[in-house]
């Protein structure tokens, strides 16, 4: 399908369910974002590549019945899934749309706020997509950002060989990709060209140990993943149960951490 050549991650059940966790582990810092930004009821918000929707249906509840949220995701089957839950939840002011982000199709200066996170890591062409967000800003709108800045980063603690493998191999597969992974020290230059002001940036990390929430997000990450890699021919099978086999040993290990992908975010505005 079109949108699993587009999106590396894929789109299917267990993607979906590991957004959804993802979403959990970080949410609180959408949520303080999007506070920063003052998000109010009644505003008309912008959701780029919003997967199935989790950060969406958190900004619908903000925005209230007066507002409206519009999710925009390339994926057919998440913008199903987003408009069924839209209907289950009885939430009337929530639209899912498949489009790609640089084809969007929606009015100029129509959006209070465009929110945007882990999607631009995965898109070519970077600047059309903010040159074109800037365009639908209303004046005094914003739009907020939450990308990665530094994948190389991440770091598990102690790294045995077969987790320096496997990790090296995800960068192997970055740098495969069309688009830049560590896209947000970029984002910038491209808002003061688009007209914004940068009104807030920030740097976003978590230093997890096991049995944390934050542990399960990176472990669950890498073990999904590692079966792209085989598919990629990044990784081998033999190194990859050998990963699988390390895990439970890093886990038992009190002074093990995870120290999460540097990410950066940041509040651009329109005059
Ligand atoms: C890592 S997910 C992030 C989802 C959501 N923003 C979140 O924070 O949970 C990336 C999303 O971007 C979407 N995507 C990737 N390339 C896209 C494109 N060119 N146009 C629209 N959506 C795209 C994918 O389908 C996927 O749902």
């Amino acid at each position: 399908m079109a949108e699993e050549q587009q999106y590396i991650l894929g789109t299917d059940s267990t993607e979906l369910e590991r957004l959804g966790f993802q979403h959990r582990v970080w949410s609180q810092d959408a949520a303080a974002l999007w506070s920063r930004a003052n998000i109010q009821q009644g505003m008309k918000v912008l959701d780029l590549g919003a997967g199935p929707g989790f950060a969406t249906f958190d900004l619908a509840e903000i925005v209230g019945e007066t507002g409206s949220v519009t999710a925009i995701d390339i994926s057919k089957s998440y913008v199903e899934y987003g408009n069924n839950q839209s209907k289950i939840r009885g939430f009337k002011n929530v639209n899912f749309l498949e489009r790609q982000v640089h084809n969007l199709q929606l009015d100029y200066e129509e959006y209070d706020i465009i929110y945007c996170r882990w999607v631009l890591s995965w898109v070519e062409d970077v600047d059309s997509v903010i040159a074109e967000s800037c365009r639908l800003l209303k004046p005094g709108g914003a739009l907020l950002v939450q990308e990665y800045a530094q994948w190389g980063t991440f770091r598990i603690i102690p790294e045995t060989p077969s987790i320096r493998t496997v990790i090296e191999a995800c960068r192997e597969s970055w740098r495969l990709m069309p688009s830049e992974i560590d896209i947000a020290p970029r984002l910038p230059e491209m808002f003061i060209n688009g007209g914004l002001t940068i009104e807030h940036k920030g740097v976003l990390e978590k230093v997890s140990a096991p049995g944390q929430l934050v542990w399960q997000w990176p472990a669950t990450f890498l073990h999904i993943y590692a079966e792209k890699l085989i598919e990629m021919g990044l990784l081998t099978e033999i190194k990859s149960t050998e990963f699988k086999n390390t895990w439970p040993i890093l886990e038992a290990n009190p002074s093990a951490m995870i120290v999460t992908p540097l990410m950066m975010e940041f509040i651009a505005r329109k005059a």
